[in-house]
């Protein structure tokens, strides 16, 4: 490829580098997909207003999410495997992302450990939580994302039961990959990949591995991940999970307005308008579809973010145009990640960033603070 230009070119690169089990996993959604190719598409639908002969010198794109400041409103979303996609992932992520200047969120289900992350960077991360069954596990997570002095908890609501993606079922997702004939075969396509995983120790869920009770070696992994999603958690378990952690709180995969104004009562620091990347309950409605009325519902009583769909800066401006203080990206970093590494994972933020620059002046703005429903044809 001559030169990466969007999010999509590092898509096609990631496809070619990374085995195939780990690329579908990220490019996936629940079922029929409608949900996942939604969140994309809804995003087209909408339009700029253009407007000419403003000023448009000194423009900024930086702004503030949960009262942290932040070179753009674009976080890194929390993904699980992400340590598959390249060796070291979520470490190399979380580099690209500090010194970009933006958060980088680390999910339960990472390959590198909280204190991995932690060893290779000097800014606080954000950590996602998971509510499993065993408490203790859940009471241990919450005090290490402590002691690594994360400036963020990240509780995702949207994943009390796991929402079939086919693709990871056909393929035997699993981490490390299992070396059935179609691996090997695969993986012989993948050299770099391979050095990359066979070089580092960071091969299988290390936030859990050595934690948990009962699990003590990748065998017993699998069984248990499953059987721990506790489908009981309630709004009643916010209120302890805010207490034990006594930081920030974002209540991430809120997509209904009813339940936007219950996550306000918390006390939450802010609420994420997800679906979780069309990944859980296919037939929801696209994030972007909902963001404006969820928004104007809870109005000044707790920050809103959203993700899912975002390709683009255009993307994350109409995302800001609606009402979201702030945005997470998923698999864009993900497929740069995959494709290039670190230095991936810092194009496709450079790519996003470049296309909000030049959106916004086109726009006639020059804050990225100041776009609002003003900015879009309505
Ligand atoms: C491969 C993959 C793994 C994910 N794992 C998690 C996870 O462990 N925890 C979580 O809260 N969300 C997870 N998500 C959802 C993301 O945090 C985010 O909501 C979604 O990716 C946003 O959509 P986008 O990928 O279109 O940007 C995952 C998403 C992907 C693509």
């Amino acid at each position: 490829m001559s030169e990466i230009l969007t999010i999509a070119d590092l898509k096609d690169l990631a496809r070619r580098k990374v085995p195939k089990m780990f690329f579908d996993y990220a490019d996936s959604g629940a079922w029929t997909e409608s949900t996942y190719r939604a969140n994309e598409e809804d995003f087209g639908k909408i339009k700029f207003r253009q407007r000419v002969l403003v000023d448009m010198s000194n423009r900024s794109l930086e702004s503030t999410m949960i009262g942290q400041k932040v070179a753009m409103p674009v976080a890194l979303a929390p993904t699980g495997l992400t340590g598959m996609q390249h060796a070291d992932g979520e470490m190399l992520a979380a580099q690209a992302a500090e010194e970009f200047g933006v958060p980088f969120t680390l999910s339960t289900m990472s390959i590198c450990s909280i204190e991995d992350v932690a060893s290779v960077t000097k800014k606080p991360f954000w950590f996602q939580l998971y509510v499993l069954r065993d408490k203790d596990f859940v009471f241990n997570l919450i005090d290490r994302a402590k002691a690594a002095k994360c400036s963020a908890l990240v509780l995702t609501l949207d994943l009390q039961i796991l929402g079939q993606r086919h693709k990871d079922i056909r393929n035997g997702l699993s981490a490390p990959p299992k070396m059935t004939l179609a691996n090997i075969i695969d993986l012989a396509s993948k050299p770099r990949w391979c050095l990359g995983i066979a070089g580092t120790k960071r091969r299988t869920f290390r936030n859990i591995v050595g934690h948990a009770k009962g699990v003590g070696d990748v065998s017993s992994l699998s069984s248990w991940t499953t059987e721990q999603f506790d489908p009981q958690l309630s709004w009643k378990d916010v209120a302890w999970i805010k207490e034990r952690w006594g930081g920030k709180l974002i209540l991430k995969g809120i997509l209904d307005k009813e339940d936007a104004l219950m996550a306000a009562e918390t006390g939450a620091d802010a609420i994420v308008v997800s679906n979780h990347g069309g990944r859980q309950l296919d037939g929801a409605a696209s994030s972007i579809s909902v963001l404006e009325e969820i928004a104007d519902a809870v109005g000044d009583r707790i920050e809103v973010h959203m993700d899912g769909g975002i390709r683009s800066g255009q993307d994350v401006l109409k995302a800001l145009c609606l009402g979201a203080k702030g945005t997470y990206i998923g698999r864009p970093f993900l497929y740069g990640l995959g494709a290039m590494g670190k230095a991936g994972v810092t194009k496709a933020l450079e790519i996003i960033r470049k296309e909000m620059d030049i959106t916004l002046a086109l726009c006639g703005k020059r804050l990225v603070t100041d776009m609002g429903k003003d900015q879009l044809r309505r």
